[in-house]
């Protein structure tokens, strides 16, 4: 009883100190601008893997017409152009490419009102069907009608993208170190989870892994920690986000005779020559990505760095994980510094979206990755945030498992919060 009574006291002495902070509360100090260390292959790879990884570099960076398998429908006719912050292989950029794609060639497309000149790029999902049943897939928010590369009677149209309720935006999750993810065995991650199962019950935080139905190994990739490989993902983006199919993903979307140009798998090996599918390629160079590497470190950021942990961010941002015994020395036996323990948690109200993936929920998530996040323009799966201290503020809705830590947060004093948040921007 006196321990909770000291409790309560300590604790309303903390709220009169502190929610409403003396000075200005911490400020963002932005994205960090000038050269980028990020796009870099890892350290110590055989000159045949960096001789792929420049492969895969130039196919990721590639721009696709339809003669090559652009559309029908499409979200923008390259990996690079949504992937390309701070580098090639990151996040969206400050420009949004699927302003310009949209009157290509000639082509016709409306603009939905939620993409903008300077906002993300976006993979747009709808909640439902029209019946009210549950739908959850990537609605292209393009077609290849008009161009002057698109065969004569193609004339698909568009979807309707006004019904903003029954959205759910998704902006380009960053590549950079993929390779060092994928290689995480699974019983690193599950150890790894279990451990700290007291402090985690403490501050109300659980966390589950996302799994494939068929082999039950968890799924690690994607917002939703929705996909299983980084080549299964480059085959599903080909064919979802630029409409090329492929050897993974054989099919097209739209079935409009009129608009097929070229014979299914668009995208495949060659088995005269041996080159390989671009879907392999573009695996080649996610792969080998390093890890981007965080900015010099200073007192401030050294003292938020402890911050992190203490406040209880580190319970679900683990900082680095180890890699297994691989076939690449540069991804065997290396530390991942992810700042994420790749599990889907609940965020709450606010941020749920009304899709399921596998067994995530709509309001759960993979804890974010937050190596990079220097150098990050737009925060969230939705971009909802461009500011550290909102996205911080956006993990506290009702529901969240989050909220006992961004209690802990909103309890610490102005200074310390801005520590934390210069931390956060050295990443
Ligand atoms: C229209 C923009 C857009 C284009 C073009 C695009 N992507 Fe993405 N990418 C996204 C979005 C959005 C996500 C997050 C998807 C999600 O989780 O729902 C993503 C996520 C990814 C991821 C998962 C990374 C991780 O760790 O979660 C990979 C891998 C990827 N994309 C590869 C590619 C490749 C390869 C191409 C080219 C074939 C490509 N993308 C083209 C928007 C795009
Ligand atoms: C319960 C687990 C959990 C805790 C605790 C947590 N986070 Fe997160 N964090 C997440 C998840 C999940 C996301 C992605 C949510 C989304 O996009 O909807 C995220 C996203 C973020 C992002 C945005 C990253 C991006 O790629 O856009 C930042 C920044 C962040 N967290 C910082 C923090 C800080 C700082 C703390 C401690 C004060 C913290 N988080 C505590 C789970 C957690």
């Amino acid at each position: 009883m006196k321990q909770i009574i000291s409790f309560a006291m300590a604790s309303s002495i903390a709220v009169s100190l502190y929610s409403q902070p003396p000075g200005p509360g911490p400020r963002d100090p932005g994205p960090r601008t000038g050269p980028t260390q990020s796009g870099k292959p890892l350290a110590g790879m055989t000159a045949g893997e960096l001789q792929y990884f420049q492969q895969g570099f130039h196919a990721f960076s590639e721009t696709d017409e339809v003669l090559n398998g652009l559309g029908p429908r499409f979200n923008l006719d390259s990996c690079k152009g949504c992937h390309s912050q701070p580098a090639v292989g990151g996040t969206s950029p400050a420009q949004n490419p699927q302003i310009p794609v949209a009157h290509k060639l000639g082509a016709i497309n409306r603009i939905p009102l939620f993409i903008r000149p300077d906002g993300p790029a976006f993979a747009v999902r709808f909640k439902q069907n029209p019946d009210g049943s549950p739908d959850g897939g990537v609605h292209n928010l393009f077609v290849i009608s008009g161009r002057s590369d698109t065969p004569v009677g193609c004339n698909i149209q568009q979807e309707d993208f006004s019904r903003f309720q029954n959205l759910s935006l998704r902006i380009p999750t960053p590549t950079f170190g993929l390779g060092l993810i994928e290689s995480i065995a699974e019983d690193t991650l599950r150890t790894n989870l279990a451990a700290n199962a007291n402090r985690r019950g403490a501050l109300g935080i659980g966390g589950r892994f996302n799994t494939n139905g068929n082999d039950g190994t968890i799924t690690r990739f994607g917002w939703k920690a929705q996909n299983k490989s980084i080549l299964i993902f480059a085959g599903e983006a080909y064919n979802v986000e630029v409409g090329v199919t492929n050897e993974l993903f054989p099919n097209e979307r739209e079935t409009a005779k009129a608009c097929m140009s070229k014979v299914s798998p668009e995208d495949h090996s060659d088995l005269s020559t041996g080159e390989y599918a671009d879907v392999q390629k573009f695996a080649f160079f996610m792969r080998y990505l390093a890890g981007p590497p965080p900015a010099a470190s200073n007192p401030s950021t050294d003292r938020g760095r402890v911050l992190f942990d203490t406040t209880g961010c580190t319970m679900c941002h683990t900082p680095a994980l180890k890699t297994d015994n691989v076939y690449s020395k540069s991804l065997s036996q290396q530390t991942a510094n992810l700042y994420s323990d790749l599990a889907i948690h609940r965020m709450g109200v606010s941020l749920a979206d009304g899709v399921s993936q596998g067994s995530a929920q709509p309001d759960e998530w993979r804890t974010a990755p937050l190596w990079g996040l220097g150098e990050r323009l737009f925060l969230m799966h939705d971009g909802r945030s461009r500011d550290v201290v909102d996205a911080i503020r956006q993990h506290d809705s009702p529901g969240s498992e989050a909220r006992s830590v961004v209690r802990n947060f909103n309890l610490l004093r102005p200074d310390q919060q801005q520590d934390l948040v210069n931390f956060l921007r050295s990443l």
